[in-house]
């Protein structure tokens, strides 16, 4: 049985040592320093420790999830049991040649996962280091197909993924809220205009990738002369919705790239 190490169980890495623990197919050990933060994880089956070198000592695969500015103290410590050892990092903003120079005898993957793999529906895009095999990303896609799913990105890409489906969840939440919002404004009941408003976000996602049509098809579907969808798409489009979102990522995408500029530096 392979050995997934999570360094950093914090919001991502419990979420990721979560699923792949519930798929009963791996070994997990976890590290943090406030273990006690999540002890469920534990009935799951998975080890905790404080100690991360435990953690790359014990493991086959190493996540890397703490915050990026952590990530060169965390591999400083370990990079010497990551000898050929398969090493995803999830952390924004740090590039596979930073990760490399870190981890020189590690196999690098950089991801970038969302939340919503805790349901695991989350979107993953990863880019591979040079020393990756395709055996490699076979046991990379794998794992990741457990979480939601995964797409082989251009590592250039990675800014922009982190600003639109990385942050996305979060955009995501405002429109459900905003939307549930509206429901207590025309006097909907509080549980009603959430549940709605969710599944209507939900639903409509799960429309377009099982279908493939386009989301403009989608909206033509509902959409009657003079009826009362045209009546509201109006206002949104007068609110100037699609640039909001659009100005958004751009916004978010500059942010990461700064962010970025700044970790890689040296
Ligand atoms: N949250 C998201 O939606 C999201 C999405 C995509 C990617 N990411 C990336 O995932 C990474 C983690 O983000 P997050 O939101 O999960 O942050 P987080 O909840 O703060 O998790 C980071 C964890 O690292 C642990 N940590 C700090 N110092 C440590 C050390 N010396 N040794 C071991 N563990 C240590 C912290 O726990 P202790 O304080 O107990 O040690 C904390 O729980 C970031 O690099 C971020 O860019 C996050």
């Amino acid at each position: 049985m392979l050995t997934i190490g999570v360094i950093g169980a914090g919001q991502i890495g419990s979420a990721i040592a979560k699923v792949l623990a519930e798929t009963g197919k791996y070994k997990i050990i976890a590290s943090r320093r406030k273990i006690e933060k999540v002890r469920d994880l534990e009935k799951l089956g998975v080890k905790l420790t404080r100690m991360n070198r435990e953690v790359a000592k014990e493991s086959d695969v190493i996540f890397i999830s703490v915050k990026p500015y952590k990530v060169p103290e965390i591999l400083n410590e370990v990079s010497d049991l990551l000898r050929n050892k398969l090493l995803i990092s999830v952390a924004a903003a740090i590039s596979i040649s930073k990760l490399q120079k870190l981890a020189p005898e590690a196999k690098i993957v950089r991801a970038m996962p969302n939340i919503a793999l805790k349901v695991k529906t989350g979107f993953i895009a990863y880019s591979r280091g040079p020393k990756i095999t395709e055996e490699d990303i076979n046991l990379v896609r794998e794992l990741f197909s457990e979480m939601g799913y995964c797409m082989e990105v251009d590592e250039s890409l990675m800014d922009a993924v982190t600003a639109l489906s990385g942050s996305g969840p979060a955009y995501v939440a405002i429109m459900i809220e905003a939307m549930a919002h509206a429901g207590l404004k025309v006097g909907l009941p509080r549980d009603l205009a959430y549940i709605s408003s969710a599944y209507t976000i939900y639903g409509t996602a799960k429309m377009i990738l099982d279908t493939e049509l386009h989301p403009a098809m989608i909206k033509e579907m509902v959409l009657t002369p003079g009826g009362t969808t045209i009546e509201g798409i109006f206002y949104l489009e007068e609110g100037g919705i699609r640039t909001a979102m659009m100005k958004a990522v751009e916004a978010a995408t500059r942010r990461a790239r700064e962010i970025a500029e700044k970790l890689n530096q040296s």
